[in-house]
């Protein structure tokens, strides 16, 4: 079971994405709780201003630490054992492996950050982890927070339907994943891998496991590192090996030599 808290100017929205889909199904069957608090709820004063101009100067506003202290101190009273994280891209980059440790952990309580920052003392103060949703900046955290409530939900035990989708998915074991079909057989002249109709199952998941490997070459190769290698992987590299090499050594190609105006 975990249970999320999220402080955010903007609960409606991190509200609309626990309403639907996985989330939905988790937060009925048990799996997870959620509960957004209002900053704004926790501001003084008519207008309940929650943001201010930078000391120093400077384009945009600073998140003010009264009012998010004051909503980290009543999300801290709810979950006094959750750690507490602020989505920020100066933070620890979001990975498969960070979003497992974070599904290890009872409770998470998020900030949500807004304008240009959050007041450095209140983070001082809380925060106990920062984390990026990647190297791009968006116009707050919120988004950021749903994308690792949505990482950490589907690694929790009872959230996905299927209790093996999550070990078996992408970047689980550092490779990307194999290819999907399903019906029709042909579509629009395309037809589905062979092996995948044979109901082979050893072959089925040994030719998963070669596209796998073949996808995770073409498309990601700083995944892949020797230490990581199976036997069976070293096998196909070997193989592709040979099939490129025998191609580009036909005569009529090139071969090894660079070519012309290259290095
Ligand atoms: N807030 C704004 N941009 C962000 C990002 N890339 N990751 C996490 N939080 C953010």
């Amino acid at each position: 079971m975990m249970r999320f808290v999220v402080l955010t100017i903007f609960p409606e929205l991190v509200q609309a994405f626990w309403e639907n889909g996985i989330m939905r199904r988790a937060l009925d069957n048990g799996t997870i709780t959620a509960r957004a608090i209002n900053i704004r709820e926790h501001a003084s004063g008519r207008h309940r201003v929650t943001d201010d101009r930078p000391y120093g100067g400077g384009c945009g506003m600073v998140m003010k630490p009264e009012p998010l202290d004051a909503a980290i101190r009543d999300a801290r009273q709810r979950e006094p054992d959750a750690p507490v994280i602020l989505m920020a891209p100066q933070g620890q980059p979001l990975s498969q492996s960070l979003a497992a440790d974070l599904a290890e952990k009872q409770a998470l309580i998020f900030i949500c950050g807004r304008y240009e920052g959050v007041d450095e003392r209140v983070v001082g103060k809380w925060v106990d982890l920062e984390v990026s949703i990647g190297d791009y900046v968006l116009t707050g955290g919120e988004l950021p927070a749903m994308v690792v409530m949505d990482a950490v939900t589907r690694l929790i035990p009872g959230a996905l339907g299927n209790e093996d989708s999550a070990k078996q998915d992408s970047f689980s074991h550092q490779r990307l994943d194999h290819g999907h079909y399903t019906r029709p057989p042909e579509f629009e002249g395309e037809t589905v891998p062979e092996v995948l109709l044979s109901g082979h199952h050893d072959k089925i998941a040994r030719w998963r496991r070669a596209d796998a490997l073949m996808r995770t070459l073409v498309r990601r190769p700083d995944l892949l590192d020797a230490s990581s290698l199976e036997r069976e992987e070293i096998r196909l590299l070997e193989k592709w090996r040979l099939e490129i090499e025998r191609l580009i050594s036909r005569p009529g190609s090139r071969g090894f030599d660079p070519p012309p105006g290259d290095g």
